[in-house]
């Protein structure tokens, strides 16, 4: 790890705009964090007078708590806005609310909406720190993060592992910020998908495309199953759901075929039979609960890294 490295990033926006570098920061600074929810009182000051603003146009249980956990362990005060009971339902814009919550003295943002490219946007328009909580298609960096800092703490290195991603690679920004981050790292990463699932130049990011799973679990250190995103289905592309799970459904039964030691990893939230069975979510290769304490400590190091760019710049001028 370069721990001589200074974070000068005021937002985090997405994996694809990191170096190798500034994600083995965020890495090293959650490792730091980690250790502060194991305490019996679970707080440390870093943040203490800052406002952090968690501003949600979609639903979300892990990541929104997570980010609410994460700044109230760094002391920070937090809002919480949704956009179903907030001025978004009678017409705001997007950056006319960026720009109140800055005049409201906010410090921070952590967005998730449901168009792509809405972080990148709402940060060139205030002067307050964004990170994006997931944004369409786009990415979802700190989903990402603590799935590379889960697989590190299993397997004690991220370059030259073989990691597989299987599911509906075409509609996810989980897919996509892994797929920046690992490559980044120097993982091997394989998706894997109906044709229908993948998108077009996927490629061109380096990763290898297969359409068996049997056989893109075959050398996998690990698999990093996606959610069928029902919710979007737009065209009603998806394979039927039985069919899916008889061909991509990760089993005790295609198990016994990989290594003994594969790292099972979801992003939630978990449709039981369709991405993979019960026995697997909850057996013994699983990390899947892991991943979601995890996020906690890596959440903690993005708002701690960004609030400190911040301040560093304001006092530059
Ligand atoms: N993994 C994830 O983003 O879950 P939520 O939608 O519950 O935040």
């Amino acid at each position: 790890m370069n721990n001589t490295l200074v974070w000068t990033k005021k937002d985090l926006l997405g994996l694809e705009y990191l170096t190798k570098e500034e994600i083995e920061l965020i890495l090293s600074t959650a490792d730091s964090f980690k250790e502060v929810s194991t305490r019996e009182i679970k707080k440390v000051p870093a943040l203490r007078g800052k406002t952090v603003v968690n501003l949600f146009y979609e639903p979300s249980t892990r990541t929104r708590v997570s980010f609410e956990v994460a700044a109230k362990r760094l002391s920070a005060d937090v809002i919480n806005i949704a956009s179903e009971t907030s001025s978004v339902k009678k017409g705001e814009t997007l950056i006319d609310t960026g720009r109140n919550i800055q005049a409201l003295k906010a410090d921070i943002i952590v967005m998730r909406h449901n168009y792509s490219g809405a972080a990148v946007v709402l940060a060139r328009n205030v002067d307050l720190s964004v990170v994006n909580a997931g944004d369409g298609w786009h990415e979802h960096p700190t989903q990402a993060l603590l799935d590379i800092f889960t697989l590190k703490e299993k397997l004690g290195k991220i370059s030259g592992l073989n990691v597989t991603i299987v599911g509906d690679i075409a509609h996810s920004r989980v897919a996509r910020s892994n797929i920046w981050g690992l490559a980044k790292l120097g993982a091997h990463v394989t998706v894997c998908a109906p044709q229908v699932l993948i998108p077009p130049a996927i490629d061109e990011l380096g990763v290898r495309v297969l359409h068996d799973i049997d056989a893109a679990l075959k050398d996998a250190d690990a698999v990093n199953v996606l959610r069928m995103q029902f919710e979007r289905d737009e065209e009603s592309a998806f394979p039927k759901q039985m069919e899916y799970f008889q061909n991509y459904g990760i089993t005790q039964e295609r198990l016994k075929k990989v290594k003994k030691n594969i790292v099972i990893m979801h992003p939630g939230p978990i449709n039981r039979g369709i991405e993979m069975s019960s026995e697997v979510a909850d057996g013994a290769n699983s990390v899947i609960l892991e991943q979601v304490t995890n996020g906690i400590a890596v959440r903690m190091a993005v708002l701690f890294l960004v609030a400190q760019a911040r301040d560093n710049k304001s006092s530059q001028g």
